[in-house]
Parts: C-alpha cells; structure tokens; sequence
C-alpha cells in the first residue's frame, strides 16, 4: 500500500508532525509540502492524508484548494485528514471540520487535531502580536498530541 501525505506548514509544526506519522505508517509512504508546488499524481497513491495548520480559524489556501481541486479524486481513496492548531476541545473539533470538505470528512477513514506550538523565534513580528494578544500566551509552548497522531497511524494502517 502506498500513502501519499500532502501538508501546508507556515513555521514547521504541521511538518514535524508529518514526519512522525510517517514513520508509523506501514508501506511506502511519500510526504509532499503542498507550498513547494503542484502535488504528486494521486493515481499513484491508495491512501491519501491531508494536514494543515489553522491561522485566525483558518487551514492553509494551499491545502483548501487541494481538496477542491482533487474532490473527486479523494473520494476514490481511503483518506485521512488533520490540523495542527493550539486551540482544544470544541474549538479544536470545529477547526478541523471547517478545514476540510464535509463530504471529504464524512468518508474519510482518520481525521484528528494534532496539536500544535508556539515558537516566538521563529515567527514574524505580526504573527508574535496577534499570538500575545490573542492568547495572552507569550512564551515558547508545545502541545503536539503524539497519542493523537499514533492512533490516527494506527487506524490508516487498518484501512
Ligand atoms: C498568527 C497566528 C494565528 C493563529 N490562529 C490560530 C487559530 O485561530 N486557532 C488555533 O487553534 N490555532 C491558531 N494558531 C496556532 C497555530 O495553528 C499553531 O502555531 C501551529 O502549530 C502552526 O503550525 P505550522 O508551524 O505548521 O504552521 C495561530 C498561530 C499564529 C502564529
């Protein structure tokens, strides 16, 4: 089985949590930055997963016009699907089913929310406001959730 990952990142959470997860996928596994251009051919690929970091509510342009270029490609294929933001609970779950087409979601066969960091160095001066005012947090934080991404490794092994 051949698994595609394709993924935006703006300061490389959502690609660390790309290259965990394909060290626990079975088969060959091909991870693809969605930023670095036009995505692979899906034919070649039985599994197909997309991620995306969430901005102000938001997944990635890049990946938002993946799904609707590739609608009716996806729904051909056993798919999973997941954000990597700082917000939990309900907010996080609401994330995650604005990011991506309900169609695609309600036959995917893993979606989940991944987590996500604040790294203060790493970000541009707007991107360091609006994360202090908004979320009144004002140093480096992590909250990748590793079970989050095992068990969504575990259920696209099965599928
Ligand atoms: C300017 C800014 C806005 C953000 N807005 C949200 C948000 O609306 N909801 C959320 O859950 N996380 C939000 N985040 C957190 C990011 O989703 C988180 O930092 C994520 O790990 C970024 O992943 P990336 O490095 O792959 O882009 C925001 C982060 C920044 C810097």
């Amino acid at each position: 089985m051949n698994t595609l990952i394709v993924y935006a990142t703006k300061y490389g959470c959502t690609e660390n949590c790309v290259k965990d997860l394909a060290k626990k996928l079975t088969g060959k596994v091909v991870y693809f930055n969605l930023k670095s251009g036009n995505a692979p051919d899906l034919s070649q690929y039985d599994k197909i997963i997309v991620g995306g970091s969430i901005y102000i509510g938001r997944i990635q342009k890049e990946v938002s016009d993946f799904c609707s270029k590739n609608l009716d490609g996806l729904k051909t294929k056993k798919t999973g699907f997941f954000i990597c933001c700082m917000r939990d609970g309900a907010i996080a779950e609401s994330e995650l089913n604005d990011a991506f087409p309900k169609e695609l979601l309600a036959a995917a066969a893993a979606k989940d929310c991944f987590g996500g960091e604040f790294i203060f160095s790493k970000m541009n001066f707007l991107d360091k406001l609006i994360v202090k005012k908004v979320s009144k947090i004002n140093k480096d934080t992590s909250n990748i959730l590793t079970e989050n991404i095992n068990s969504f490794a575990s259920i696209m092994n099965k599928a």
